[in-house]
This record gives C-alpha cells, structure tokens and sequence, in this order.
C-alpha cells in the first residue's frame, strides 16, 4: 500500500466533541403509492451532497460525501405495515473523491466515475427498489424506491451498492440508519426517545491535512487493496465523541459500516450489559455480554445500564483503543426504560423445512505474485450466469464453505435467515476428492447469533450453514461478502427468486 502522511491520533485530546445523533428524517410530502395510486403514502427526499465536517474540534474541516450532507445520514423512521417512498438523489460533484480502479468489472473508464445507487440493508423490498449495483445513476439523476416495510422491528441501514465502487462510495460517507418499529416491539418498556442510542462506526485513514485518505496499490493501473482498516474510528462521524447519561437503562443501536474491520467492543470498566437484538430483530431474551463482536455490515441491539455508576467515565474500548466516552451524571436519572426478561419469540426454522442445499465456497484469486486478485463465490464471477434460483416460498439451508484465510461476512439481500452451524473441514481433502471433508463438530451459533441475521460471519476452515425462507418478492436480487473491497472486486453473485 502506498502511504501519505496521516493525522497523529494521539496528538488529539479525547473527548472533547458531543456524540453527534444523527437528524430524524422528514417526509416532504406524500405521493401515490406505485402500485395503488389511489393510496398516498409518506415521500422523503435524499440528496447525495459533498460537504465538509468537522470530526474533531482540533482537525480540520473534511471533505465527505453524505446523504442530505450528513455523515451518519439522517435516521430513518419507519413503522411496519406502512410503506413509503424515498427519492434517492445524485447530487455529488462529477469528480469522485477517492481513487477508482478501472479494471474491476463495473467501474471500466467508460462509466462515469461518479455513480450512485442506495440499497436498503436488511429490507425486504421488491427487486426494482433494493439498489441492484447495476441500477446506478450519475450526478443530476435519481431514483424512487419504494420500502413496504412489511417486516418486523428491526435497525436496518442503508448504503450505496454502486457497482465496482461501492468500497469508495460508503468510505467517502453514503450511510445511514433505518429503524422499523411495531407496537409489539414498543410493548416491551424498552428505553425510548433520548434513552435510544443509534451509534455508526466507520474506521477510516485521516492524512495530516484532515481529509480522508484510502490506501492504494503499488500497481499505478490497479490501486484496488484487499482489505482496508483504518486507524481512526468515527462514532457518529466524530472521532473520541462523549456523550452524558444518566445513571439509568440505555439502548444503543450499533451498527459496523467499516469496509473491512470487525469489532470487538467492552465498556472500560468491565461493566455486563445485554445484547438485545440482531440484525434483524429481537433475540428471545437479552443475554448477558462482556462485549459485542460485529462484523461489516452487522448491528448489535444492546440495553446498557449505567444505574450505580453516578459520576463515572466509562470509555467504549475496541481492544485497547478508546472509541468514545459516557459520561454518568451525579443527579437522578429519569429514564424508566426496562429490560423484560423475554422479548420476542424466534421460532428455530426446523432443517426438514429446506427443499435445497447449496454447497457454495468462498475463495480467493491470486496473481503470479501470490497477490490476491479477486475474491470469488463457488469460482464465479459477477458476469457468469445465475446459479443459485431459490423458489418464492421456499426454504433452503445455504453453506458457506471457506477456503480463505479470512473470516467473510456473507449478506444476502431480501431475506432473513438463521444461523445453523460453523464445522470445521479440511480443504485438501475437497481439492483432492471434490467433497467436504469434516474434522470436527459442528458448533451451533452463540446465543447472542440466535436472532434473525441478514449477514454471517463465515469463518476461516470451516463450514457456516444458515436457512432462509425466500419470500416476499420474485427477482433479480444479489449475494455477496460485506467486506467492500471484496464485494467491489467479484466477490458478488446476483441470484434470482423464481416463482
Ligand atoms: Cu449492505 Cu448488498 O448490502
Ligand atoms: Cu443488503
Ligand atoms: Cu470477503
């Protein structure tokens, strides 16, 4: 990687800047829906700005690209079983921030190097709205999509997915919340209102001059790298933020949107709180955690209670990095959120239910150099035909065989789906008869994996299985790996819902 001198982090002082939380976005208006005309649903407009933040009070203004100019966008407020429409627009300037590489399929110097397209993480949305990384569009354009939200209670985000540079797009800032509720889910007393923390992650490279910095190859043609993990971790787009509460019950909502780090995070003093919910909902009941250990693209739903530690500064720690403070007050609290001791019930999915088993590896292509190339999906790139076509309705348990040296985050778009087992097998034994060979049992996920998930970890020299229901929508959807500069350069697969 070719280096640039970057900002000396411990030259900051910590914890000089508020938590920034993200504005609630506002409809401005409603428009028919596009299947009903006759019904009027919520409309919202989001442009795609450059504009420039402050991270920390003592660095210098950054150059970022945001959802209505905001680094988290705004949140999204959305209640289930009632749909609404969001024009997407490409307001960003016609030069693009960030380095691209033309040979990766997709960004080719015949496409214009700034291009956009949001993809609503988690949401079970029709094929013509979910952002398919082809559907981009370039500055002066837009698009409207409309969310049915016919799902439940859950932190969904949304992203850009623009082919080939998705990897820039999200580093350079295009992400943001989106909380569906339901009455259920406000039946449980959970803590609300300023008592309900969404918290975005994003490590980055910040240089001397405070602008961002994303690394590149020694290879002046191809600058695409690997993996990129920066050293800098913006928590809600500021660096070491604080952010006062009272010594009561909080529920923090946190989301990974880093191209490539997984977290690790505890409290600096020890402290045990509850991992409520997954990617995708409630968990059955809160489980007890020392930490919370997020890949890309995944969210933690956790109840922190501060009671009995007035007066305290508990720094949020990433290993032995602090990432941001809370600070306790002395005074009384007057939060009255709970934490019930069950929450919502997640029926296991029984593995009689699948009609299908696919067998798909995650795998890595090599240069001469021993460099890798690209990322690959059961050995098929982007281009090749559609393999994996589940039926509309049907259930099918999906294993993720991986041969890399790296855990992978798998996302699949559309549908929710349960963890059902990581078992370790020898690789050389598949490239020698063709078939998984298993060296040990299978491990059944963590409590805290439990939950309904949009995105696994599949780890190193081992076999993660989930099953998923494909309901909602027929069409053309996508699968991929959630490390960006993977997922950019063909560790993506469209697949196809068939009726
Ligand atoms: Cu977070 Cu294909 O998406
Ligand atoms: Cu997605
Ligand atoms: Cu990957």
């Amino acid at each position: 990687m070719i280096g640039r001198p970057l900002l000396q982090l411990d030259s900051l002082e910590p914890f000089v800047d508020a938590l920034p939380i993200p504005r609630v976005a506002a409809p401005s208006g409603t428009r028919p829906h596009p299947k009903n005309p006759s019904h009027k649903i919520p409309y919202y407009r989001i442009g795609m700005r450059q504009f420039e933040s402050k991270i920390h009070r003592e660095v210098r203004p950054t150059r970022m690209w945001g959802y209505g100019g905001t680094v988290p966008g705004p949140t999204m407020e959305a209640r289930n079983g009632e749909p609404l429409l969001v024009e997407w627009v490409n307001e960003l300037p016609a030069a693009h921030m960030l380095p691209i590489d033309h040979t990766i399929h997709g960004a080719e110097k015949d496409k214009p190097k700034v291009r956009a397209v949001a993809h609503l993480h988690g949401g079970r949305v029709p094929p013509e709205s979910d952002g398919y990384p082809e559907a981009w569009f370039p500055p002066g354009k837009s698009a409207t999509y409309c969310y049915p939200n016919e799902q439940d209670a859950a932190g969904l985000w949304y992203h850009d997915h623009a082919m080939g540079i998705t990897r820039l797009n999200i580093y350079a800032g295009l992400a943001g919340w989106y909380f569906i509720r339901d009455s259920f889910e406000e039946g449980l007393g959970l803590p609300k209102g300023k008592y309900e923390i969404p918290i975005v992650l994003l490590d980055r490279f910040i240089d001397a001059q405070g602008q961002l910095f994303y690394p590149i190859a020694p290879e002046e043609d191809t600058p695409w790298v690997p993996e990129v993990y920066g050293d800098a971790t913006l928590v809600n787009g500021k660096l070491f933020p604080y952010f006062e509460v009272e010594p009561c019950k909080y529920r923090m909502r946190v989301l990974n949107g880093s191209n490539a780090r997984f977290y690790h995070l505890t409290l600096s003093n020890g402290q045990e709180f509850y991992q409520i919910g997954t990617d995708l909902g409630l968990l059955p009941a809160p489980v007890p955690v020392k930490a919370v250990f997020l890949a890309p693209a995944e969210r933690a739903d956790v109840v922190v209670d501060f009671a009995g530690h007035a007066g305290e500064r508990v720094q949020v720690m990433q290993g032995v990095q602090p990432v941001m403070q809370f600070r306790v007050a002395k005074t009384p609290a007057r939060g009255t959120g709970v934490l019930p001791a069950t929450l919502r019930a997640v029926p296991r999915i029984p593995e009689s239910d699948a009609v299908t088993t696919r067998l798909l590896t995650l795998g890595e292509k090599d240069n001469m150099a021993g460099n890798p190339e690209a990322m690959l999906l059961n050995n098929a790139h982007w281009s090749d035909p559609v393999t994996e076509n589940p039926k509309l309705g049907s259930t099918e348990i999906w294993s993720f065989a991986n041969f890399t040296d790296d855990s992978h985050p798998v996302h699949l778009h559309l549908v929710r789906f349960q963890i059902l087992d990581r078992r370790p097998f020898i690789s050389e034994e598949y490239y020698r008869q063709g078939k998984i060979v298993y060296n040990g049992e299978a491990v059944p996920p963590s409590p805290e994996e439990m939950g309904w998930k949009d995105t696994v970890k599949a780890d190193v020299g081992v076999v993660t299985r989930i099953i998923a229901r494909f309901e909602g929508y027929t069409g053309r959807y996508v699968w991929h790996c959630h490390i960006l500069e993977h997922e950019d350069n063909e560790m993506m697969r469209p697949y196809e819902v068939i009726p």
